[in-house]
């Protein structure tokens, strides 16, 4: 420790961390929040102040900050193995029991699990699997991949090239090849006149002319979050991925499902494909997979890319990828929990409880003449402020409306995320009504404060 460093918590926090998405004159400003423990879905800071966490930390500690039976679980397997690889032909017990779990509990008859540490390296996974397969199947200019405008797949420097947001540009990317469709939210980017049906109908016929414009022989893959999330909470427009599964299907293009989000019951469902009625080729998974108790990412096949994944290795006798802590033990036996808890012990059945409440509790806080809108699935919802509702005029930008109005929020003791213009809400799945409530007249007093200083 320096003495020329004030002994604070924030002041340590800021000397010698370097922080990641974070807007730093805030920070300088307000101070880090440096955090202690957590208790059911509250945070609690050194100050011992405490806060809801209406995002669930970063979406993913779904049974919120101090379940005992995931804390056990992790504890039980430190105790028995507690770490191994999955490299050589070795891999723990735990992990073939999950990669069993996984297959089984998705939309696949059969398949094959590769794990990572996060989503963004099952992201970057996935795309060199495509790769490895357009080399060992005499096609390796199949090497594009098509994502969306606001698609938000990670930070490695492929999964940031499927990022579909502007900041990437900072790093000189996306890296060539990384085509950005355009983003089906149709409230914002529906034209005048057009029907939510033919507002789908361009989305595909983009897709389509992209496919042909590019050939259809250069591209690799297309990667969808079912409800996009980091983007700001974008559901599908009406029929989405009705519309452009066939036209994938009929050039032999996979869609891969990133339900980093999504998955394990966040959109109603096991999975946001399910919620949207598709069946991809593939599915990434990771936050919720673990609770957020373990890092993890996986990528769970469907029979026609295990099949060919597993040829196309056996063809050089290896897959040659892999990362050290691949199929962690540890992170195994938690997942195996934390899917028990969702599936079997009733945490996805909650939060289906819970949505009419979240709904209906971000339908009121839109009535609010400057939010624009309410957007959602299941437990996780936007409201996108507005300067005016009916021309949908955004605030400008130098007024920071949503971060003032997330800065506000924390000040009495609730967390939640600015994105763009909108507020962003995804609690964790434990929540009861009254901390639901809580949530709400937090963020509506908050709100109102913002609004009376900026409109
Ligand atoms: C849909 C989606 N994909 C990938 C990622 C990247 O995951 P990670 O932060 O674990 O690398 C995220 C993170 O929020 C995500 O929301």
């Amino acid at each position: 420790m320096r003495d020329d460093v004030p002994n604070s918590w924030e002041a340590r926090a800021e000397e010698y961390s370097l922080y990641g998405f974070t807007d730093l004159p805030s920070v300088h400003k307000r101070g880090t929040v440096v955090l202690t423990h957590g208790e059911g879905p509250y945070i609690v800071d050194t100050h011992g102040k405490r806060y809801l966490d209406a995002n669930s930390g970063l979406w993913n500690m779904v049974a919120g900050f101090d379940h005992p039976g995931l804390i056990a679980a992790g504890q039980e397997q430190f105790a028995r193995f507690p770490g191994y690889h999955a490299f050589f032909g070795r891999m723990s017990d735990q992990t073939v029991m999950l990669s069993e779990r996984l297959v089984d509990v998705s939309p696949f008859p059969r398949g094959k699990v590769f794990y990572t540490n996060s989503g963004s390296e099952a992201n970057d996974t996935m795309v060199k699997m495509l790769w490895f397969l357009a080399q060992s199947e005499g096609k390796p200019e199949r090497r594009k991949i098509l994502t969306r405008v606001n698609a938000y797949h990670g930070v490695t420097a492929v999964s940031a090239s499927m990022t579909g947001k502007p900041y990437n540009s900072v790093f000189g990317l996306p890296l060539p090849g990384f085509i950005h469709l355009s983003c089906p939210h149709y409230w914002r980017f529906g034209e005048q006149g057009e029907t939510e049906e033919q507002f789908t109908q361009r989305m595909a016929k983009e897709l389509e002319d992209t496919i042909l414009a590019e050939g259809p022989d250069t591209i690799a893959g297309f990667f969808a979050e079912p409800v996009q999330g980091a983007g700001g909470v974008i559901p599908p427009s009406k029929g989405y991925f009705q519309a452009v599964q066939p036209i994938l299907k009929k050039y032999g293009i996979p869609l891969i499902s990133d339900e980093v989000i999504c998955g394990f019951g966040r959109t109603g469902n096991t999975w946001g494909c399910e919620t949207y009625d598709f069946v991809p080729d593939a599915i990434i998974s990771s936050k919720a997979l673990t609770a957020g108790y373990f890092p993890m990412g996986a990528i769970i096949l469907g029979p026609d890319l295990a099949d060919r994944m597993q040829a196309a290795s056996e063809a050089i006798e290896e897959f040659p990828h892999g990362f050290t802590a691949s199929g962690h033990p540890v992170g195994c036996a938690v997942a195996l929990k934390a899917i028990d808890i969702i599936m079997n012990e009733g945490l996805a059945d909650r939060a289906r409880e819970l949505t009419p409440r979240f709904e209906a509790g971000l339908a009121r806080l839109a009535e609010n003449p400057n939010i624009g809108e309410w957007r959602g699935k299941g437990l996780m919802g936007a409201l996108e402020a507005v300067k005016d509702k009916a021309t949908k005029t955004p605030f400008d930008g130098k007024l920071s409306v949503s971060e003032r109005i997330a800065n506000t929020c924390t000040d009495h003791g609730l967390i939640c995320r600015p994105l763009g213009q909108s507020i962003v809400l995804c609690p964790p799945f434990i929540m009861t009504e009254t901390q639901m409530d809580e949530m709400f007249e937090k963020l509506e007093a908050a709100l109102k404060q913002v609004f009376a200083e900026v409109a």
